[in-house]
């Protein structure tokens, strides 16, 4: 292992290198791959020198979401201390299912989950887990609701129409998970959203009193805490009072904006949430920790057992449940992506992560600004969100956005809001500075007019 650790900071201190200095990587087509780079898997061991250099030219030439040209996703950059507690999980290699295997990561988990649920202000206690990814957490809050709406459901199968309800800006996994959790696709409602892309209460009302008189059982809201687009919040408080009204779960989706709880300047924005029946938070969108670690939270400690445990007898042979969260997960062997957040967490403190969340915010307005006191562009976007959504000139925003990437020179996606194609930047990467993002710019007019 010392050898091979001698090995990663040889590649690691070229990668950062290559970062600070190139910027992304220029786009290889996938087709030369094979030629490019030596992929083969040998019949015999590969010689050490070989080795490394495979390795390097494949690591320099993958695409880099931790340079200050990357703003594809709703994750970018890197920081450092999270980086660090990730290393250090790899190479601990425990599994969060037991005490008896995850020892003080296990307490490490817990403190993370109660203190989020502190932040969030939960009124009572609530229990949590972490799973592989917003998707996943969401898919959990979703599969409670169902057992909770209809008990027999885990064990019969579906027995009666359950629908469930989500803005038409929600993120995809809610339909995904419809059809995993056996509700179906065609049993989520989308719900319009209003001109800033927040889920219109009026017409989820209304589509739920049409589902009901036409036999319908309603069951689930999947409430958005920063849509994947526009970075919108949906008003949790107004969802909260008709799912009390007509007994429905709510789900808050906070994979990608439930971040703005570390943040006095911003937590207004998510106001409501601790009225979530379940509540997703992604700590690797906006806190910048590793992928993945997503954590899903709810008062209804009993559903979280309900609807995940399981016995196994070669499995849970120490220890209380409350310390064996096998029993609560959706996996069995599942990866401790707490300690990466709790590096990061601990070096900093809350304060710093409200830091990371406004410094966020701030990179958006200056963003904002310059779109808005430039007549070549069109804004689509709006204020308190980290998307800045917007077209230059008349260009196309997919032939930009592709054409910049397949030549290296940024890395920047599009996106789509009522029938409007933007370019969707996203400010997520806390790293970057202000002149960063007026590279940014700099960067895309001066390649756009070579189009
Ligand atoms: C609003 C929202 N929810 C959920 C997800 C899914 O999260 P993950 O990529 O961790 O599965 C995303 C991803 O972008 C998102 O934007």
């Amino acid at each position: 292992m010392t050898r091979d650790l001698e090995v990663f900071n040889r590649i690691a201190e070229k990668l950062i290198r290559a970062e600070k200095e190139t910027g992304v990587v220029k786009q290889i087509p996938f087709e030369s791959l094979k030629s490019t780079f030596d992929l083969d898997l040998p019949e015999d061991s590969t010689q050490e020198e070989a080795f490394e250099k495979a390795l390097t030219e494949l690591v320099l030439n993958t695409p880099r979401t931790s340079t200050k040209l990357f703003f594809n996703q709703l994750f970018g950059g890197r920081k450092s201390k999270a980086s660090l507690g990730e290393l250090l999980s790899v190479l601990l290699n425990n599994s969060m299912y037991t005490y008896k295997v995850g020892g003080p990561m296990i307490a490490i988990e817990k403190n993370i989950l109660n203190k989020i649920s502190d932040l969030v202000g939960f009124k009572s206690e609530t229990l949590g887990t972490i799973a592989s990814g917003g998707s996943m957490t969401n898919y959990m809050g979703m599969v409670m609701a169902r057992d909770k709406y209809d008990p027999d459901f885990r064990y019969k199968g579906r027995q009666v129409n359950l629908v469930g309800y989500s803005s038409i800006e929600s993120h995809y996994s809610i339909a995904k998970n419809a059809a995993f959790s056996g509700v179906g696709r065609d049993n989520i409602r989308y719900i319009q959203s209003d001109e800033h892309g927040k889920m219109n209460v009026k017409e989820l009302e209304s589509q739920i009193q049409q589902d009901l008189a036409n036999g319908y059982r309603p069951f689930f809201v999947n409430a958005t805490a920063g849509t994947t687009v526009m970075g919108a919040f949906d008003p949790l408080i107004k969802i909260s009072e008709i799912c009390k009204q007509y007994d429905l779960w709510m789900h808050v989706d906070g994979a990608y904006g439930a971040s703005v709880i570390f943040s006095d300047k911003y937590k207004h924005l998510i106001e409501g949430a601790h009225l979530a029946d379940s509540f997703t938070i992604n700590a690797h969108k906006m806190l910048g920790t590793p992928i993945t670690c997503s954590i899903i939270l709810t008062p209804h400690k009993n559903c979280l057992y309900d609807s995940f445990s399981n016995e196994a007898s070669y499995l849970y042979q120490s220890d209380d449940n409350d310390i064996n969260p096998g029993k609560i997960s959706l996996q069995c062997g599942r990866r401790n992506d707490a300690l990466k957040f709790w590096t990061l967490w601990k070096s900093v403190g809350t304060k710093g992560l409200g830091d990371i969340v406004d410094q966020e915010f701030h990179l958006a307005d200056v963003a904002r600004e310059y779109v808005r006191s430039n007549p070549d562009y069109t804004l689509y976007s709006f204020d308190n969100s980290i998307n800045i959504c917007f077209n230059y000139k008349s260009v196309s925003p997919e032939k930009l956005c592709n054409k910049l990437y397949e030549a290296g020179k940024l890395v920047v996606g599009y996106g789509k809001f009522k029938d409007q194609t933007f370019v969707r930047l996203v400010t997520v990467n806390s790293n970057n500075t202000k002149e960063d993002l007026i590279h940014f710019f700099k960067v895309l007019e001066e390649f756009a007019e070579t189009l």
